[in-house]
């Protein structure tokens, strides 16, 4: 039997034209989701639509502009009629010591993996609220924890569980739940772009002895998007084969 829990779902899942947010993509259309891939790489993301069938589309979307955010949401629910996923996936890194990072480097990165998520979160979760029915899951890492050279990420991040935390407990009655995930060491272009002693120091550090794949995250997101995660939000949730900071 095919399992298809999101069967007349519509979901937005941002930065999916490659990566984590692709393998979140393809997980939900597999599942019976309508899947809306909004990305900065148009061209990207119309290739992920594709590969996810079942009706989904692909927008131009860069999540830190909120005017971008405002028109792009309103347009979904437009032709949609409504959206009943958010996953907040989008996000940059651009390490750096203390001493070293730029405005620029500190600036950037606040404004998509924070900024980008209390936009969206602050249209899509108005009109989830209003719907009745919701779920947001946003991509945080485990680096919120703190850790060396990502002063700037580690902020974005640590931002994205308080406010993940703040809106569940807002939109909670309204039958919206809102979970932050912490993925670990996943492999994906931003992980494939770190030197390789780095990377190798990180593998050293995941006890189940391998690094993630996006599939990995995905199932995860998938539960947390489903109904039978009705009774759970609020949480923050590690998802690395172990590892923690
Ligand atoms: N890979 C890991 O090990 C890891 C670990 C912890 C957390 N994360 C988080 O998971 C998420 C996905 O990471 P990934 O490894 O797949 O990264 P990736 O760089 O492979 O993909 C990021 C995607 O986001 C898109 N994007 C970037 N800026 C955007 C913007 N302003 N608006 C819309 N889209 C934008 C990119 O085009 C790309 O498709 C990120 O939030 C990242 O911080 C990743």
């Amino acid at each position: 039997m095919i399992y298809t829990p999101f069967e007349n779902k519509n979901a937005i899942v941002t930065g999916a034209s490659r990566g984590i947010g692709r393998g979140i993509a393809l997980k939900l259309a597999g599942r019976g989701a309508r899947v809306v891939v909004a990305d900065v790489n148009l061209e990207a993301a119309q290739e992920t639509a594709e590969l996810c069938g079942n009706g989904a589309i692909a927008v131009s979307l860069n999540v830190a502009k909120p005017d971008a955010v405002r028109s792009t949401v309103a347009d979904l629910i437009a032709e949609l009629g409504r959206i009943d996923i958010l996953v907040n996936n989008a996000g940059i890194n651009r390490d750096a010591m203390l001493h070293k990072m730029s405005d620029e480097q500190w600036d950037s990165v606040l404004a998509v993996d924070l900024s980008g998520v209390f936009y969206m979160c602050r249209e899509v979760g108005t009109h989830m609220r209003t719907n009745e029915y919701g779920r947001i899951v946003n991509v945080a890492s485990a680096s919120w924890m703190g850790n060396i050279g990502q002063t700037n990420y580690a902020a974005a991040k640590g931002g994205v569980v308080s406010l993940t935390r703040s809106i569940s407990k807002e939109l909670a009655f309204k039958n919206v739940t809102a979970n932050a995930i912490c993925p670990g060491f996943i492999l994906t272009e931003m992980t494939r772009a770190i030197p390789e002693k780095i990377f190798n120091d990180q593998l050293a550090k995941i006890p189940l002895g391998r690094p993630g794949e996006p599939e990995d995250v995905a199932n995860l997101v998938a539960f947390l998007a489903s109904d039978d995660a009705s009774y759970l939000t609020g949480e923050v949730i590690n998802i690395g084969g172990g590892y923690k900071l």
